[in-house]
């Protein structure tokens, strides 16, 4: 089990959902985040030159999926967010202790298994 964590440009939302939906992604979260991927702002003062941290607007997805799925779905993440410019975002994998169906209780690859579908 992996959590699979990417933080994109909103711009390309949409086409990471329709690729993620492509690739049969199962259930996701998404949040609107701020960022910091490295670049510097610099700020003119009256006494000089100031940096300071640029922030900017990223979607984050967590998408929880079991071992198999990792390289589908990040390589799905890839393909539609990249533009090839600086900023198009990260993707990182974490290890998942587990993951719990609250209605049925089912637990781990049962349980980011779609309804109806066999988990092996
Ligand atoms: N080391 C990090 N830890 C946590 N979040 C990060 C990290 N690096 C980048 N991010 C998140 O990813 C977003 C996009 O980062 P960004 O695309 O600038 O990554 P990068 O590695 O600097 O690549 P690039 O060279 O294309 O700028 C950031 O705004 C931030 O939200
Ligand atoms: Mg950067």
């Amino acid at each position: 089990m992996k959590l699979v964590v990417a933080v994109i440009r909103p711009e390309s939302l949409n086409a990471v959902l329709e690729a993620l939906f492509r690739t049969n992604v199962a259930g996701l979260t998404i949040s609107r985040v701020q960022g910091h991927g490295g670049e510097i702002e610099r700020v003119e003062t009256y006494r000089g030159t100031t940096v300071k941290m640029e922030l900017t607007e990223k979607v984050r997805l967590d998408i929880g999926v079991s071992n198999h799925f990792v390289e589908p779905t990040v390589n799905a993440i890839m393909a539609a967010a990249r533009t090839g410019d600086v900023g198009d975002g990260k993707i990182f994998v974490l290890p998942v202790e587990r993951v719990y169906r609250i209605r049925t209780g089912e637990e781990d690859r049962a349980a980011v298994t779609p309804v109806g579908v066999p988990s092996d």
